[in-house]
């Protein structure tokens, strides 16, 4: 029972679905709040109203009539495309009621098309990125808090060093990539090129091929006449080396060579090959506890660790939330073909209350979701309703991300028995109660997580 009013509070809040329950008479007994949007009616002028008078196309009425389903029928209703169903609610062998649901066509065109363009998009993306020079500069770096503005600052004396080479840190998502292509583009090697490498995606065996090259006849299927590697291709300019946390062990052994002696031969050859290249490395994975667990090479660490940004999640910037917005929405209105122009205070403010394990990417994302609905409904400013597909997201919001399970469990227990002491007056026994724990195990969790 509690799971079908969940679904009735679905039906309610999703604002991709329109959906309404018509009774045997053909009367409507309930209709969510897209639809009415979709009729332009507000419930009064609909609810107990015989269905025929409000949509005269309408199929429930031949679902009553026949008990029969009709399942995926494309209509349009107030200029909008939609895919319907509509299906009899039978007991008793009677048909006592149509339970008719849409969904928006374009949404599902757009979005199966956009799904097939960005996966062919980012195949392509990557070796054209690869093929050109990199594309932002610090200017394209958003963000005015402190910790972002020190990033910045270092990353700047970073590019004034062209030789130097960087290692850039932070979780997913947080701009590790525009850092990489920043330093390059505002360094004196800006006219030569930037080479990205992503070493998670090179199946391992290929990795070594891939950076270093290789001579024909170097391995059955060698290309005729060899190939050059990536740091042969970046000679003069970057290569970035994304992902550097998932090389394999073995592989990073023969990169550290490489830095040490400036030097390497292609595959296959015993010829010395030099190149002036700048390496900036890049990972989001935490490179000093996978040293300490021997799955990061302590010396190949410390080669790269020359200059180190660590970029800030967002969550730890929030006050650059409005700015960013600012400048995602016009850059999203561009890829989307949308036109929203702005997004209300309550909205800013439920997005301030989400802990961003995605940090930015995760940002454009959501953003991205709530202007195709602000878009659906013809409005020109993000609402909260806009962002109601996060509600799931939010009740775990006070669990911010770490990178195992286990601190972040954690964590978890942390704030909930702080919240628990607090909702309670820092009464311990009343805490207790309310966590359904023993009040002796109140005292240890309180004592390990250093709570007062
Ligand atoms: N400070 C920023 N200002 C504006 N846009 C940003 C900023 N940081 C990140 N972005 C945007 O967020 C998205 C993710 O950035 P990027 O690819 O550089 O992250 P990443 O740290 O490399 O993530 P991952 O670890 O998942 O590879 C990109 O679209 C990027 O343009
Ligand atoms: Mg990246």
């Amino acid at each position: 029972m509690e799971a079908v009013l969940l679904v009735s509070d679905l039906l309610m809040e999703n604002s991709s679905i329109s959906a309404m329950v018509v009774n045997h008479a053909g009367l409507v007994i309930f209709i969510n709040p897209t639809y009415l949007n979709i009729l332009g009616k507000t419930e009064d002028e609909v609810v107990g109203k015989f269905i025929g008078d409000i949509t005269p196309d309408t199929r429930t009425l031949f679902v009553l009539r026949t008990g029969k389903a009709i399942v995926g029928y494309n209509w349009t209703i107030g200029g909008y495309k939609m895919i319907a169903c509509a299906l009899p609610l039978i007991k008793n062998g009677k048909v006592i009621a149509c339970f008719a649901y849409s969904l928006f066509m374009d949404i599902w065109d757009a979005k199966d098309l956009a799904e097939n363009l960005m996966c062919e998009l980012n195949m392509y993306k990557d070796e054209v990125r690869n093929l050109y020079s990199s594309r932002y500069t610090f200017k394209d770096i958003i963000g005015d808090a402190q910790a972002i503005r020190n990033v910045k600052f270092l990353a700047q004396q970073a590019a004034r060093h062209s030789s130097t080479t960087v290692l850039i840190t932070g979780e997913s998502g947080t701009g590790k990539e525009l850092f990489a292509h920043s330093i390059h583009n505002c360094s004196s090697r800006y006219n030569f090129p930037f080479v990205r490498v992503n070493c998670a995606a090179i199946p391992e065996n290929l990795l070594e091929s891939e950076l270093f090259g290789y001579v024909e006849g170097a391995f059955t299927g060698a290309r005729k006449g060899g190939n050059p590697g990536k740091f042969e291709l970046a000679n003069g300019g970057t290569v970035f080396l994304d992902e550097i946390g998932e090389m394999s062990f073995a592989m990073q052994g023969k990169l550290l060579v490489v830095l040490q002696e400036k030097e390497f031969e292609r595959l296959g050859s015993n010829q010395p090959i030099r190149v002036n290249v700048r390496v900036i490395a890049a990972t989001n994975r935490d490179l000093e506890d996978m040293v300490e667990q021997n799955r990061f090479r302590e010396d190949l660490y410390y080669r790269l660790n020359v200059i180190r940004l660590e970029i800030p999640p967002l969550r730890q910037r929030l006050e650059d939330m409005p700015l960013l917005i600012r400048y995602l929405i016009p850059k999203l209105n561009v890829k989307l073909r949308t036109s929203v122009i702005d997004i209300n205070e309550d909205a800013v403010k439920q997005l301030l209350k989400y802990s961003w394990p995605g940090n930015i990417r995760e940002l454009e994302n959501i953003l991205e979701r709530a202007m195709i609905l602000a878009d659906v409904e013809r409005s020109n400013s993000i609402d909260t309703k806009h962002l109601l597909f996060m509600k799931g997201k939010l009740s775990y919001n006070c669990a911010p991300f770490t990178s195992t399970l286990k601190t972040s469990m954690e964590e978890i227990e942390k704030q909930l028995i702080a919240k628990a002491m607090e909702d309670n007056g820092y009464d311990k026994a009343l805490a207790a109660k309310a966590l359904d724990i023993d009040l002796s195990w109140l005292y240890k969790k309180l004592k390990k997580h250093g709570i007062q």
